[in-house]
């Protein structure tokens, strides 16, 4: 991809002996939709506070197309912040919820009413300009409140836990307009979230936040399939941890037997990781492990089977589609063997 469009350079924020933002650096690129993804409190709001202006910089700068903005008031920057639990004003109906941003920049009547009509067009709310919001669905206010964002052409936009109000089916309908919304306006979008699996079905890259910095950043499929640490592939999907001791022979399990592994990541491995879908039935891999169905959860699309083992104290989860459990008919107490690639076996350290 192109030169850097946003670069957040070494950014940090204090709050009296609280590092919100520890030393944040990474460079956002034109049209991208990249997703903020950490546990609460891990520093999003506030980096994403300190990009729209509303918090100064305890240290580091932030660069957009080529010059700081890290001055500016947030009026002055072509970036906009939609907030985490977005106030529409109750007294004012859709139309004029997102007429208000530009007459407070006092563009001509005649383009105000153009502009809001065009946004009110893409987001198919026409039929609904003359509401009020508390005569709005969830899913409506949500997007009048994008679409106040939208209407004033930013080119960045925040979004702070934009879906985080609605129920699961609205959301996902949400994710799939958000994109296409990004795609439509071509504008840049960094969203923040603390679900994983929302972050991994919109984002064209995915940062993880831990205590104010970065952990890993990369594509969603980076992210799941090649986390760095423990803690982001603890965090990203399930995954399941195997403790190994690091000896002559390879990654030794707590049975005896050698695990293979081509994901090491750092020295002095200690805990060997695979993923749920990764196990197949049967010794039929370079890894294998024995043991005993102690429940089973049905997801619809898939069923989780956990195993106890000697291999670690919680059970290993492995995942069946719909079709493998019909073969299999898997029975509480039922002895089990599974198996597993060295390509999906990771190492982390201790
Ligand atoms: N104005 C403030 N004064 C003091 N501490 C603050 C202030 N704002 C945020 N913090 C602290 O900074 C840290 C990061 O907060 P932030 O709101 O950025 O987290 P977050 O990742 O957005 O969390 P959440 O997912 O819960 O919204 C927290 O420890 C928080 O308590
Ligand atoms: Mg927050």
């Amino acid at each position: 991809m192109s030169d850097a469009f946003l670069s957040i350079k070494d950014v940090n924020k204090t709050f009296g002996s609280v590092h919100a933002v520890d030393g944040v650096s990474l460079d956002i690129h034109e049209n991208e939709f990249f997703a903020l993804l950490g546990a609460s409190g891990s520093g999003k709001t506030t980096l994403l506070r300190m990009l729209a202006g509303f918090e100064d910089l305890s240290g580091g700068d932030v660069v957009l197309e080529g010059a700081s903005i890290a001055a500016l008031p947030p009026n002055r920057r072509p970036v906009n912040l939609m907030f985490q639990s977005y106030a529409l004003f109750p007294h004012m109906t859709v139309a004029q919820n997102i007429a208000y941003g530009l007459e407070m920049d006092r563009l001509p009547r005649a383009e105000i009413t153009s502009r809001v009509a065009e946004i009110l067009e893409v987001i198919q709310l026409g039929h609904l300009a003359k509401r009020k919001p508390d005569q709005l669905s969830g899913g409506q206010k949500q997007r009048v409140a994008l679409a106040r964002a939208l209407v004033k052409r930013p080119k960045v936009l925040l979004l702070d836990e934009p879906l985080g109000a609605l129920d699961k089916k609205l959301r996902s309908e949400m994710q799939l307009e958000l994109k296409r919304l990004q795609h439509e306006f071509g504008i840049t979008f960094i969203v923040v979230t603390h679900d994983q699996e929302e972050a991994l079905v919109m984002a064209d890259r995915i940062a993880i936040m831990r205590d104010g910095g970065l952990l890993q950043v990369g594509t969603p499929q980076d992210i799941y399939e090649a986390p760095e640490t423990r803690f982001a592939a603890d965090f990203i999907g399930v995954m399941n941890f195997l403790p190994v001791t690091a000896g002559d022979q390879g990654f030794v399990a707590r049975d005896g037997s050698v695990i293979l592994a081509d994901r090491v990541n750092g020295t002095g491995g200690a805990i060997a990781a695979v993923r749920p879908e990764r196990l197949v039935l049967g010794d039929r891999g370079q890894n294998t492990l024995r043991g005993t169905v102690t429940n089973t959860a049905y997801h619809g699309l898939d069923l989780l089977l956990h195993i106890t083992t000697r291999l670690s104290d919680t059970p290993v989860i492995a995942r069946m589609t719909a079709e493998m459990a019909d073969h299999l008919r898997p029975e509480m107490g039922q002895e089990i063997t599974l198996s597993w690639s060295a390509k999906d076996t990771h190492i982390f350290p201790a």
